[in-house]
C-alpha cells in the first residue's frame, strides 16, 4: 500500500488529467476484510435495505434499475472500522480541495451489497433536482475476486472528437478488495454489471455546500 500522501497525490493527478482515478490498494486487506465482515453482519441482521432511485411512483421500480441493498454510515454512531475509513475519506477530501479547489464540503457514504445477478443500470450520480454532488467514490471489499465472476463497474469514458463522432469507449473496473475508484459525478455515466457472487462495497459522494 502506498503511503497516504503518495496515494492522494496520484488521485489528485488522475482526477485532473482524466476526471477519474483508480487506486488498486487504497485500503489494506485487513481494513477491507473488517469492513466486509461488518457489512455482511449488517446484512444478516436485516439492516441493509433495498436502494431506491427517483421519487414517488418511480420508487417502486427501483429494483429494475438497481438491485443493491445499502446502509448509510451514521457519523454520530460509527464503528471503529467505519471511523477509520471515514477519516481516510475526510483526509482525501481536504487534500483534493487543496490541490484541485473543488470546494468539497460534505461526505456521505453507505455500504452496498449486490446479491448475485443484481445490477445497477447505466446512470449518472446526480439527481435531476440536485447538482451538489461533485465527486463519487467506490471502495471494494471482495477478497479473491475473479474476473469471470463479473460484477465490473463499467465506466463510460469521453472520447476525444476530432470531427467524426468517435466510438464510445468504456473501462471495466473489477471490485477487488482494497480498490478505490473516484470520478467526477457529473461527467461519467456508469453501470454495475451482474456478478455470480455477493459483491460488497462502500459507495460515497463528496458534495459542495448548498
Ligand atoms: C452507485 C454506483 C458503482 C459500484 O452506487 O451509484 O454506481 O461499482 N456504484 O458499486
Ligand atoms: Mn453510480
Amino acid at each position: 500500500m502506498l503511503p497516504a500522501s503518495d496515494c492522494f497525490k496520484s488521485i489528485a493527478s488522475g482526477l485532473q488529467r482524466d476526471g477519474y482515478a483508480l487506486l488498486p490498494n487504497f485500503i489494506t486487506p485487513l481494513l477491507s476484510a473488517e469492513l466486509a465482515r461488518e457489512c455482511n453482519a449488517q446484512n444478516l441482521a436485516s439492516l441493509l435495505t433495498p436502494a431506491f432511485v427517483g421519487h414517488g411512483a418511480q420508487r417502486q421500480r427501483a429494483d429494475l434499475i438497481r438491485g443493491d441493498r445499502t446502509h448509510w454510515f451514521d457519523p454520530l454512531a460509527m464503528s471503529v472500522v467505519q471511523a477509520e475509513f471515514w477519516d481516510r475519506m475526510q483526509a482525501l477530501r481536504r487534500d483534493i480541495n487543496q490541490h484541485l479547489l473543488l470546494g468539497l464540503e460534505t461526505f456521505e457514504t453507505h455500504y452496498a451489497l449486490y446479491p448475485p445477478g443484481s445490477r445497477y443500470r447505466r446512470h449518472r450520480d446526480r439527481f435531476r433536482d440536485d447538482d451538489l454532488r461533485v465527486l463519487s467514490m467506490v471502495c471494494y471489499l471482495n477478497e479473491g475476486w475473479l474476473e469471470h465472476e463479473g460484477g465490473a463497474l463499467r465506466l463510460y469514458l469521453h472520447t476525444p472528437q476530432n470531427g467524426a463522432p468517435a466510438a464510445e469507449t468504456f473501462r471495466d473496473i473489477f471490485p477487488h478488495s482494497g480498490t478505490l475508484i473516484v470520478f467526477l459525478s457529473a461527467e461519467f455515466e456508469h453501470e454495475v454489471l451482474p456478478a455470480t457472487r455477493d459483491r460488497f462495497s462502500i459507495a460515497g459522494w463528496f458534495s459542495r455546500r448548498a
